[in-house]
């Protein structure tokens, strides 16, 4: 009987599960679309049951397709949408409130009195991170303070916590039922309660943000047998892998040597780069994150240049200001102008993310002119998609003193073939896209083949990567100047917008 094995990727957007084979070739794939939330401007939130019954749906329905049972799948991983914070009660299984979402800004007065207080880098040196409204420890801290009963049910173990992975390998695993309370070290290294060196939670953070540890998971490695899969439609199936999407991506771009990069196009845009078993403190403006941990090998850790706010924008302008019906409509319709019309778009709806965290910056257009038209819109709302992109290459060669030769891309967005052409442009430097362009969900099976020996080693996930195409650089280096001017106006523009 031939194997495979299973990937769930749990997105800000939607819920898939994936199977591969061994040649990291897609088998079989569903995928579903859960609610986006918004209470109020700048608060994002998701109902933690909608992505679990999503998520066992997707995955019956996958298998389905394939014709599969659950013993032709060697092991499953989790990948995740990261800083997303649940709390839930472990005798009922029923979340305490809504999951507050990674783009949720509702802790900023707590980020800005944290900040008085020593500056936004006053955490940086244990946890590898800024202050900012971003990570899960202060949502986690603000779920504690506003949520009745919450604090006091946490301080007892009664109530949990996790980001995306923990919630569903609890349920997964057995749930009320006795589920494993786990997080990986990639996940954990986005909550900044957790000692980057030592990967553990760090007693002094923890008391910090007044969290208790009773509520807190199992800090596990990213790729090692957890347990076992109890839901119907994989009985029995051993939960194997799990790694935040933006590290999965870094591993199904098989990035294993130090210097090493890929950047992801999705709602929001991360550039990793491994810097191999040392974590490099930054001083541009990026994190310093786990990449992952394979078994009992040292953690690998990476810079990486966060962006909130990309496909995002484009699915703005679908939705919010009906410029189109598609997201994939916004190629031809960029493609019918020459150039932006002169207008720029900052779309800082969360702040600004990497390498500027301006937690009061606010989305951002200028240089509108009656001239201007939906396409120049289309156009300046890809361009800011490479500009962001730019930025954060910019630090991250500061930082890691590595000019990087090229840029290996992945995620919804590279299909569009004027963005990868303007970001090859804007960078100077050639942009592949990858034959397998789910590179998230295929480091979660890599993860999670790796741990059963499907997989002997990294090689032989290294010989799975194809190149499928390559953009080359033709901008002459006056305009991509211009240009970059202009981008950066628009940008100082964005600042100090919200109060
Ligand atoms: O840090 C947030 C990131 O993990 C979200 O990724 O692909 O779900 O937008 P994505």
């Amino acid at each position: 009987m031939t194997e495979y094995v299973g990937a769930i990727d749990q997105g800000t957007t939607s819920s898939r599960f994936m199977i591969f084979d061994r040649k990291g070739t897609i088998v079989s794939v569903a995928q579903k679309e859960h609610r986006q939330i918004y209470p109020q401007p700048g608060w994002v939130e998701h109902d933690p049951i909608e992505i679990l019954e999503n998520t066992s749906e997707m995955i019956g329905a996958a298998m389905a397709r394939a014709n599969l049972g659950a013993g032709s799948l060697v092991s499953v991983g989790i990948t995740n949408q990261r800083e997303t914070a649940v709390l839930w009660d472990k005798t009922t299984g029923q979340p305490l409130h809504n999951a507050i979402v990674w783009q949720d800004t509702r802790v900023d007065q707590l980020v800005h009195e944290y900040g008085r207080d020593g500056g936004q880098d006053r955490f940086r040196a244990i946890t590898g991170l800024p202050l900012a409204s971003y990570f899960a420890g202060l949502k986690l801290r603000w779920l504690l303070d506003n949520v009745e009963g919450a604090r006091q049910k946490a301080e007892s173990g009664q109530a949990l916590f996790g980001t995306i992975d923990s919630w569903l390998a609890w349920n997964l695993t057995g749930g009320v039922r006795g589920g494993i309370h786990i997080t990986d070290v990639t996940n954990a290294s986005r909550t900044q309660l957790m000692n980057l060196k030592t990967c553990a939670w760090d007693e002094d953070m923890l008391k910090a943000f007044s969290i208790p540890p009773a509520c807190l998971p199992r800090i596990v490695p990213s790729s090692q047998v957890y347990g076992t899969i109890t839901i119907p439609s994989l009985q029995g199936t051993k939960l194997a892998g799990i790694l935040g999407d933006q590290q999965a991506a870094l591993v199904g771009q098989t990035c294993f040597s130090p210097g090493e990069a890929k950047n992801t196009y999705g709602t929001g845009s991360f550039l990793l780069m491994n810097t191999g078993t040392d974590p490099v403190q930054s001083k541009a403006g990026l994190l310093t994150t786990v990449a992952y941990q394979f078994g009992t090998e040292e953690p690998r850790y990476a810079l990486e240049g966060s962006i909130a706010i990309t496909g995002a924008l484009v699915q703005w302008l679908r939705d919010n200001l009906k410029l189109f019906d598609l997201a994939t409509q916004i190629e031809p319709l960029a493609r019918s102008v020459a150039d932006n019309g002169g207008i720029y778009i900052v779309p800082a709806f969360s702040g600004l993310y990497a390498p500027y965290w301006k937690e009061n910056a606010r989305g951002t257009i200028v240089g509108l002119t009656r001239y201007v038209t939906r396409a120049h819109f289309a156009r300046a709302t890809l361009e800011a998609t490479a500009y962001q992109v730019r930025d954060v290459v910019a630090a991250m060669e500061e930082d890691s003193g590595i000019i990087l030769s090229s840029l290996k891309t992945d995620g919804g967005m590279v299909a569009n073939e004027l963005l990868m052409q303007f970001q090859a442009d804007i960078l100077n430097v050639p942009v592949v896209r990858p034959k397998v362009v789910e590179t998230t969900a295929l480091g979660a099976a890599y993860a999670a083949g790796l741990a059963v020996g499907y997989w002997k080693n990294i090689d032989d996930l290294r010989a799975n990567w194809e190149v499928d195409r390559t953009w080359q650089p033709t901008m002459s280096p006056e305009q991509r100047s211009r240009y970059l001017a202009w981008w950066k106006k628009a940008v100082q523009k964005s600042f100090d917008w919200a109060e």
